[in-house]
This record gives structure tokens, C-alpha cells and sequence, in this order.
């Protein structure tokens, strides 16, 4: 039996249909708000549990031999805490976030949940995506593409020269196969990535060229943004914005994918390739 977490969120409906393919008893844990429609199109046995409620994960985990865990990885003590006894490999999806110097609770439940597996017994092998694009709402670059859709000048936050290395969901999904599967990826840990960084004003403009647009940058000091967030939050104009978000756009996310490739057979599509694939004009 295979157990995927977070199947109802983006990659998790990239994973699905390769999963469904290898023809193996297949199980989801959904919360019980979850929208379980998305998947109704896989041969999928649905197990209600909260990993946010340890007591509710036992059905879910019963038998499970090798689980995909794309949900947070917070969450991974609690799967560790429940599970069975025959488990041959547990792939977990954690973050570059983990690297972030900007202090935040969020990196450091990241880095948490790394090490309650690594300070396990278990046979886990650990995922760090960098920012995940691909068709649909991925939540990154669609939304970048929206904006230039919308507007010919885009603000940036600082120089827009810190490294961005976008990873195509599909080349993510690959190495998540690939992760169950091989006998060196046992208890290592890769980063994920596609095979170039670069800085985001270049980010932007590829993005514009795939669609067509040229788009303006408009650059803006940190401390500006800060400000105006600031005066934002305490006007109730922007609530849902933190100033890590824009702090953390500041760093370099650039990482070295070599282990990946040597292990997993990790072989990432170029940015080029991959926003072609989804924005070339009419597509997307
Ligand atoms: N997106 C990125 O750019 C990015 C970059 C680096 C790392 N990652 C990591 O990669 C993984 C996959 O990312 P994603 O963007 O595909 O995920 P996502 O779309 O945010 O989906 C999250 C999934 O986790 C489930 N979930 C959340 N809380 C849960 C809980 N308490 N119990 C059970 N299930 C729960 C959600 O279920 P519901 O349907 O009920 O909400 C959903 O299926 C995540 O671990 C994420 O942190 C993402």
C-alpha cells in the first residue's frame, strides 16, 4: 500500500497520475475539508485524518509500506510517531526555506521537521524543492504572469538581483519516483531544483518574453516596502502580508543539484522549456 499526504494540493495532482500507472494499491489522506473531487479521477482509496491530530492517522497509515509526505513538513513527526512497522521508504517533501537566514517561526519548523526524521530509525529520504511552477495556479510564476498580463511595469522589492532557481513540477514529481525507488537516496537528502539559478529581474524578463511582454521593473528600497507594509498592516489595507515575505525576496536561493542527478537521475528541464511548455502564446 502507498500513502500520499497532500494529494489534493498542487504537486500532489502531478503525482497522482504516475502513481495510479504503477497499478499498486493506493491510499490519500484528506483532511475532512479537503476537496476530495480532485481525486476522483485515480484509483484512489480515501482515509479521513488531520496530520495536525495524531490519534486520526492510524487508519490512514495501516499496512502502508511507502509513503509520499507532500503536506507540510511540520507534520512529519506525526506520521513517525504512527508508523507501521513495514515501512520500506518514507519520501519527504520539505523546503529550501529551510536555508532562509531571515528568522521566522516558519524556517524553523522546517528545519524541525527535518530532524525528527533524521534522528529517526526510519527509511526516509528527504526532498528540498526549490519554488515550484508549473500549468494551473501553481502560486509562483502564474502569478507573475498574470501581472505582466495585466501591466506593462512591475514593482520589485530591492535590486531584484538575489538567485531564483524555479523547479518545473513534473521534474519535481520525477525526482519524487525516482526517490521511492533508489537504493542510494536511503536516508540522504537532495536539493531540487531546475538546472539554472538567476536573478530575479532575469526571472521576470524570461517570464515577459515567453508571453510577449516587456515589462518595466519599477524598483522599490526593502526599507520603502517595509514602510508602506507597515502602514498597511496597521490600516488593515494588506493584513495577510509579513515582512519576511519581502525580507526572504532579498536572499539568494540558488542550490547545487549534482547529488540529485547523480542519485535520482534528476535531469530538470531548462526555465525556458518549461515556461514555453506553459505560457507560449495561447496556451496558457
Ligand atoms: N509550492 C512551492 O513553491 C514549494 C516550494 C518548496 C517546498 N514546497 C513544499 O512542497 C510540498 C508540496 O507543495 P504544494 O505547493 O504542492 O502543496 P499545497 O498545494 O500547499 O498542498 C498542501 C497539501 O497538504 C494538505 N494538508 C495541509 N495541512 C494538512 C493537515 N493538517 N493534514 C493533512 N493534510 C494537510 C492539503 O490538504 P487540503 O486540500 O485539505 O488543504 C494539501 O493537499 C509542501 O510540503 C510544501 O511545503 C512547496
Amino acid at each position: 500500500m502507498i500513502l500520499v499526504t497532500g494529494a489534493t494540493g498542487y504537486t500532489g495532482r502531478f503525482l497522482l497520475p504516475h502513481l495510479a500507472a504503477w497499478g499498486q494499491p493506493l491510499r490519500c489522506l484528506v483532511r475532512p475539508t479537503s476537496d476530495r473531487g480532485l481525486l476522483d479521477p485515480w484509483p484512489v482509496e480515501i482515509c479521513t485524518g488531520d496530520l495536525a491530530d495524531p490519534p486520526s492517522l492510524g487508519p490512514a497509515l495501516a499496512g502502508v509500506r511507502l509513503i509520499f509526505h507532500l503536506a507540510h513538513i511540520r507534520y512529519t513527526p506525526a506520521l513517525i510517531a504512527c508508523a507501521p512497522a513495514g515501512l520500506e521508504r518514507l519520501v519527504l517533501v520539505s523546503s529550501q526555506r529551510r536555508y532562509s537566514r531571515v528568522p521566522s517561526p516558519s524556517v524553523a519548523e522546517v528545519i524541525a521537521g527535518e530532524e525528527s526524521a533524521q534522528n529517526s530509525a526510519l527509511p526516509w529520504t528527504l526532498l528540498r524543492p526549490s519554488m515550484i511552477y508549473g500549468p494551473g495556479e501553481d502560486r509562483n510564476l502564474c502569478r507573475l504572469a498574470a501581472y505582466l498580463r495585466r501591466r506593462r511595469w512591475i514593482p520589485v522589492c530591492g535590486d531584484g538581483r538575489a538567485l531564483q532557481q524555479p523547479l518545473h513540477v513534473e521534474d519535481l514529481v520525477e525526482a519524487l519516483l525516482a526517490a521511492a525507488r533508489a537504493p542510494a537516496a536511503l536516508r540522504r537528502s537532495y536539493h531540487l531544483a531546475g538546472p539554472e539559478a538567476l536573478s530575479y529581474n532575469a526571472l521576470i524578463d524570461q517570464v515577459g518574453t515567453t508571453l510577449g511582454i516587456r515589462a518595466l521593473k519599477v524598483h522599490l528600497p526593502l526599507s520603502l516596502v517595509l514602510a508602506g507594509l507597515w502602514l498597511a498592516r496597521k490600516t488593515g489595507l494588506a493584513p495577510d502580508l509579513e515582512a519576511e515575505q519581502f525580507r526572504r525576496l532579498q536572499e539568494d536561493k540558488g542550490c547545487a543539484i549534482d547529488a540529485a542527478r547523480a542519485d535520482l537521475g534528476f535531469a530538470p528541464r531548462s526555465l525556458a522549456a518549461g515556461l514555453a511548455q506553459i505560457y507560449a502564446k495561447g496556451t496558457a
